[in-house]
């Protein structure tokens, strides 16, 4: 959540509990906390799209938001929660659909803006977060500010960032030990030019394929490998279809949260509290958890006995990190925003191919 809402948040929360929870008046109609007596006319829903499975960072994160929302408010405002793209689909689909009020709010991960906000595939950058602390600094600091205002130019608004956690390589042909294990292999990638420069560089190909037919493409090898987290990969069955894992925590996946700007400026001042308030706790509760449930999630992978899974050391890391070096420079010279630029910089001096988290 970004600093300034949680100050007003602060403020503002108190007097919102009290608005909904005593007959005291204010913008929220008068009512004794009367769980779901709400009159249509004064309900409010929301809906939230996402394209993930519920047991997973990001369904449970969107989950607890609704229940946060639901029980501060007493069902006033309810949201309601569509996982596994039923609602609009992926990618630029779920972005479209936001944007024609379709949907009111989405979580796509930042390789879905790629194409309409490239500046967003600094998250998609291999090797450069060095663990999960250096992502939240990048989050919460000058490259994440500078990339909500990059949604705002398109009337968009980033609320909050989620976690999943760092990627796995998984193929079906051979173990992904050195770099040229790739060589001649097609990977699934997510609709973002630096993942398909990373795969360039390791002689394999991307293939951009939406989230939802990624298992399909494994199981009748229109690609024979993909990148993703555990709780993505388990949660998907994509192990079931690959034989060879490697845990090489190269590149991370994570969310934002988005609404659209106008639309969000429309709600009462005091149902923007409590989402921003709901937000804030889900956030909380999605970084403390995202990896732990990535970690139950591959050693439910490893009981299935589906992959043989390879732990890489940390002079293969130094290997695969060396070979995609280039990705970072070739992404700097598409960003025009001075300032970011400078702040991408600064990220690329402090990054090393350390392990991630899991
Ligand atoms: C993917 O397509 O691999 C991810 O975007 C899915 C997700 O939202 O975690």
């Amino acid at each position: 959540m970004r600093s300034t809402a949680r100050r007003i948040g602060q403020h503002l929360l108190p007097l919102l509990i009290l608005a909904i929870t005593l007959p005291i008046g204010g913008c929220l109609p008068r009512r004794v906390a009367d769980h779901e007596q709400w009159a249509p006319e004064e309900r409010i829903i929301l809906t939230f799209s996402h394209v993930v499975a519920e047991h997973t960072p990001k369904g449970l994160a969107a989950r607890k938001f609704a229940d946060l929302v639901h029980e501060r408010t007493g069902g006033r405002v309810e949201v309601q929660v569509f996982p596994n793209g039923q609602l609009v689909g992926d990618g630029e689909a779920e972005i479209r659909a936001l944007r024609e009020g379709r949907v009111d709010m989405i979580a796509p991960s930042t390789g879905k803006l790629a194409e309409l906000f490239p500046e967003w595939q600094v998250f998609d950058l291999p090797y450069v977060f060095a663990d999960h602390d250096a992502v939240v600094q990048a989050m919460e600091g000058a490259i994440g500010e500078r990339l909500f205002k990059v949604l705002r130019r398109r009337g968009l608004m980033g609320l909050t960032m989620w976690d999943n956690g760092f990627k796995q390589m998984t193929s079906a042909v051979r173990p992904l030990i050195h770099p040229e294990d790739f060589a001649g292999q097609r990977f699934r990638v997510q609709p973002s030019r630096v993942l398909v420069e990373q795969f360039r560089l390791l002689g394999a190909t991307g293939l951009t394929i939406g989230f939802d037919e990624t298992y399909r493409a494994l199981e009748v090898g229109q690609v024979d490998g993909q990148e993703n987290t555990p709780s993505n990969i388990y949660s998907k069955k994509f192990h079931e279809v690959q034989r060879y894992m490697t845990l090489s925590n190269h590149g991370y996946l994570g969310y934002v949260v988005i609404v659209d700007a106008d639309r969000w400026r429309n709600l009462d001042e005091e149902v923007r509290e409590v989402l921003t308030w709901a937000l804030e706790e889900a956030t909380r509760w999605n970084r403390e958890n995202a990896g732990r449930l990535n970690a139950e999630d591959l050693e439910r992978i490893r009981a299935s006995g589906h992959v043989e899974i390879h732990e890489q050391t940390p002079e293969e890391r130094a290997e695969w990190a060396e070979a995609l070096r280039p990705v970072f420079d070739s992404f700097l010279t598409t960003v025009d925003d001075a300032e970011l630029k400078l702040a991408l910089e600064e990220l690329k001096r402090a990054g090393s191919p350390v392990p991630g988290n899991p």
